[in-house]
């Protein structure tokens, strides 16, 4: 009956999907408990690419039922566009393996527009969203307005909310913003349109999880965003306005702590972040460059979901650290460990000073993270290329190190390292 956890650990884009996708491979449900459609995975199964938002990368393993959870923000949208998109690769997205909690919150396109005018308004200071409307469905949620995806089992009550919904909206676009107002009855039509399409696929997501987990199924949740993108925990107010934190399973999906088996950290080997907001490992110039790719290649650290380079530095175990205490990982998997290859040095973040003092310690307000400089130790690279690497003897001695030397400042074991985009380009230490 165990729940496995699989949680980013950093600012997002870890490679959670590889890793999930792999691991659904035993799970009987993946359940999605945070976030919408700001999340993207990128999982490559033989010579097939799939760019998901919203359904679980475990939809590609054809025995696993996918859940969008109660915590989730979902885009209709994006999320038909979605089952459209597998449909024609012949994955069958039926609604035996396709379900939605009718807690679920429902984005509109008032909640984008929304998105988009606070990001304009707030000038130098925008947050950087992914303008998917996450932030004002949460605030919806929160103010006791949203509309939940129980409401695709009706249509017509559906329009009137929709059309409330939008008239309302329409007076904050219109008076704070300055902004275009949107068409109420347009977007009502839609989504009747979508509810009828959607209905079949809800579920009472409590009940069916319980069911699952007492009958001794094997559940699977999948983390989106990461760590330090998280309301409370992350680098406030750069965040997203969800919980993806460990936490955040137990509310977004509606299930007690004594189903928890594994909370599995996913960390990249080293660190990138979209948006704006702190970053105290950020690096410019030639290496930067040479970490995020060109964007040539889909693995590239460009957004799934935007398309912005991300920024990127090398791997910060201030924050590691920072993410286990708040998650409680049992184990971490590092992925992209390839991109490391042909490097004559690499270096880890150990520490930070603030004001010319030392601390491990994460700093919590952005006062003090704006002030760190990090404090780095320097290993050995390794110039093989290590892509087809598959148990740890294939890999060169220092990139075995490297794996052993972040195990062992973080004191978890490191089950997995990727070495590829494939499912298959894993290393089993
Ligand atoms: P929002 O979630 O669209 O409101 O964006 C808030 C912040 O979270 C921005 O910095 C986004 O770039 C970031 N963000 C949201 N989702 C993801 C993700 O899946 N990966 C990486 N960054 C994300």
């Amino acid at each position: 009956m165990p729940l496995n956890i699989i949680i980013g650990t950093q600012w997002g884009d870890e490679g959670k999907g590889t890793i999930t996708d792999m691991m659904a491979d035993k799970a009987d449900i993946v359940a999605r408990y945070s976030g919408g459609d700001n999340a993207g995975h990128t999982v490559t199964v033989g010579d097939e690419i799939f760019k998901l938002h919203l359904i679980p990368s475990g939809i590609i393993n054809s025995n696993t039922i996918c859940i969008i959870g109660n915590g989730v923000v979902l885009n209709p949208t994006i999320f038909i566009r979605e089952i459209e998109e597998l449909e024609k690769r012949g994955i069958d997205i039926s609604p035996n393996r396709l379900k939605i909690s009718k807690s679920a919150h429902i984005i509109t396109p008032a909640h984008i527009a929304l998105d988009t005018a606070s990001e304009m308004a707030r000038g130098d200071k925008a947050i950087g969203t992914t303008k998917r409307g996450i932030g004002p469905a949460y605030m919806d949620k929160t103010q006791r307005v949203g509309i939940r995806a129980e409401a695709f089992a009706d249509p017509e009550n559906l329009a009137d909310l929709i059309k409330e919904h939008v008239t309302e909206k329409n007076q904050i676009l219109k008076s704070i913003y300055g902004a275009e107002p949107l068409d109420e009855t347009a977007v009502a039509i839609q989504y009747v349109d979508y509810a009828k399409r959607l209905a079949p696929y809800l579920v009472d997501g409590v009940v069916m999880l319980d069911d699952a987990l007492r009958a001794d199924k094997n559940v699977l949740a999948e983390g989106a965003q990461g760590t330090f993108l998280d309301l409370d925990h992350g680098t406030y107010p750069y965040v997203t306005s969800s919980w993806p934190t460990s936490g955040g399973v137990l509310i977004g999906l509606g299930v007690g702590p004594k189903y928890v088996d594994r909370v599995i950290g996913v960390t990249k080997a080293f660190t990138s972040r979209v948006g704006s907001g702190p970053f105290p490992c950020e690096l410019d110039g030639d290496m930067a460059l040479r970490l995020r790719g060109t964007g040539s290649k889909p693995w590239d650290e460009f957004g799934t979901t935007t398309g912005r380079p991300r920024r990127v530095g090398w791997l910060d175990l201030v924050m590691l650290k920072h993410a286990i205490r708040i998650n409680g990982f049992t184990d971490l998997v590092i992925s992209k460990l390839d991109i490391l290859s042909g490097l004559d040095e690499i270096k880890v973040c150990v520490a930070y000073e603030i004001n010319g003092e030392r601390t491990e310690n994460y700093p919590t307000t952005l006062t003090d993270l704006e002030k760190c400089s990090p404090v780095y130790e320097t290993l050995p690279g390794w110039q093989e290329d290590i892509m087809e690497a598959r148990v740890p003897s294939d890999l060169p001695e220092n990139a075995r190190a490297y794996v052993a030397y972040i195990s062992e400042k973080i004191g978890l074991p490191i089950p997995y390292a990727s070495v590829g985009p494939a499912r298959r380009q894993t290393v089993a230490f």
